[in-house]
């Protein structure tokens, strides 16, 4: 399998972590590749018409994309219903997990995008005010909820976004008045997948 790849890609980041766990690291080709929404990627974009990453080439030539569907396809490549709950309460509240932390991803890079890569006259503060809302509304969210004893998908999206947090919005400063998540953000670290795969300082 091949996974079209940059290191601080959050989304990236999921696949990455989800692969480690399933034991499935080994079986997959890094393409490294470098895109913004004003300089894609054709290689990306001949297999996803979007042209985001990740996008996955299954050894049978197929294209995956992207992060929910790519990671549950390596689960059921592993067995299923490792990271993915098979049903009932447990995976709805894993898929809104990933949901909730795909949207905190959204909001952080969207943000970037526009610090970064958009030319400053052009730049709209009260957009990134509105993104960076949705963000601090959603940490809080999480620290309200109890994220103890699971590993699933949704802690792996949490974990994935507030790592990126700390490469990209350090400023932001998200642990202030969040003790519960930041404490389960340290723990979760630790573990190999995390560790392994978090993204370079840049
Ligand atoms: C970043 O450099 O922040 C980034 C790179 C790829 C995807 C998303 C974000």
């Amino acid at each position: 399998m091949q996974l079209y790849f940059n290191p601080a890609s959050p989304y990236v980041r999921k696949v990455r972590v989800t692969a480690h766990e399933l034991g499935l690291s080994d079986q997959i080709e890094l393409i490294s590749v470098s895109l913004t929404p004003v300089s894609p990627h054709e290689g990306v974009r001949s297999s996803n018409p979007v042209g985001k990453i990740p996008t996955m080439i299954t050894n049978d030539g197929a294209a995956y994309y992207d992060s929910p569907v790519i990671c549950e396809y390596l689960d059921v490549l592993a067995g299923g219903n490792r990271i993915f709950p098979a049903a009932g309460a447990a995976r709805w509240t894993a898929l809104r997990r990933q949901a909730l932390a795909d949207g905190i991803m959204d909001a952080a890079v969207l943000t970037r995008y526009e610090e970064a890569a958009r030319p400053k006259e052009l730049r709209w503060q009260a957009w990134v005010d509105g993104q960076l809302l949705k963000v601090r509304t959603a940490l809080d969210a999480l620290e309200s909820e109890n994220l103890a004893g699971v590993f699933d998908i949704g802690a792996i999206s949490i974990a994935c976004a507030l790592g990126y947090l700390d490469l990209r919005f350090a400023n932001e400063n998200w642990r202030k008045s969040r003790p519960r998540l930041t404490a389960w953000a340290t723990a979760i670290g630790e573990r190999p997948s995390l560790a392994t795969t978090a993204p370079p300082a840049s």
